[in-house]
């Protein structure tokens, strides 16, 4: 028996008529690195939608450590440990990169705002917030201002203050995109740090980074499931390669290069 963190079952969504997401069964190991990939407009962003309750499904269950959770509300979602990289990660950029990850540390403990905290608390806040930037090789920028970082520096700091939020399963949607190879590499890198003790669904563009990273694949096209299996699986599957035809085509291939 595998261990499902995450379970839909024909998982719906329509917009007026037209089926975004069509009867999607998706099956997240807990530990597991799961990609979602699929052409534009292959109904993977509303997924993550769905799944973090940002938008309600049309019909379907899902469920989170077999619980069904379709009608909870987002903000219980990420109690339960769902977390969505971008939805906590607005990063204030005048603040440190220090000052924006005690800031999700304090979201989390529900002790924003309380200035009256004792140095002592606040020593215990530091410490922490010290230790996920450590994990996400940011130390050393600790007391820079945020908007001074590189892109893919900025994109490291989302991810920490998203741990800050203990995730036990992490959505990032296409974490690499708009990045130069050394920030894709680095970004990949840190996922895949990341992932230890933890489960990550992504939604990614970048097929070297899926092929380097993603213990399994699930393919949407058109709302509905493709194909699912490991890389060499997916990416040799006929109906995979017609459905990124012309455009990821060459991607698929690229990745073995
Ligand atoms: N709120 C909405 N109202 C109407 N149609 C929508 C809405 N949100 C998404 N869609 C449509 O649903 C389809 C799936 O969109 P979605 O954003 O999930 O695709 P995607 O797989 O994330 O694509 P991309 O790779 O471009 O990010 C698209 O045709 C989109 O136009
Ligand atoms: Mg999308």
């Amino acid at each position: 028996m595998t261990d499902l963190i995450l379970e839909t079952k024909k998982l719906t969504k329509e917009f007026l008529g037209f089926v975004a997401v069509n009867a999607v069964d998706l099956r997240v190991e807990r530990g597991s690195i799961h990609a979602l990939i699929g052409p534009n407009g292959a109904g993977k962003t509303t997924c993550f939608n769905l799944l973090t309750k940002f938008i309600t499904p049309t019909s379907g269950e899902i469920f989170f450590n077999s619980q069904n959770i379709t009608s909870a509300k987002p903000a219980q979602i990420a109690r339960k440990g769902i977390i969505r990289s971008f939805q906590i990660s607005a990063v204030f950029p005048n603040m440190t990169v220090l000052e924006n990850v005690r800031i999700g540390l304090q979201r989390e403990e529900g002790t924003s705002f309380h200035f009256w905290k004792s140095d002592a608390s606040l020593d215990k806040l530091n410490d922490r917030a010290r230790a996920l930037l450590a994990e996400v090789d940011l130390l050393e920028f600790q007391d820079h201002i945020t908007s001074s970082l590189p892109y893919g520096r900025k994109r490291a700091l989302e991810i920490a203050t998203t741990l800050a939020m203990e995730p036990e399963l992490m959505l990032l949607d296409e974490p690499t995109q708009g990045m130069g190879h050394e920030d894709v590499d680095r970004v990949t890198r840190l996922i895949k740090k990341v992932s230890a003790g933890r489960t990550i669904l992504i939604v990614e563009h970048n097929m070297n980074v899926i092929s380097s990273i993603a213990d399994r694949i699930t393919v949407l096209a058109r709302g509905t499931v493709l194909a699912e299996g490991d890389y060499a699986t997916v990416s040799t599957n006929p109906a995979v390669m017609e459905a990124y035809m012309g455009t990821a085509d060459a991607v698929l291939q690229g990745a073995h290069a």
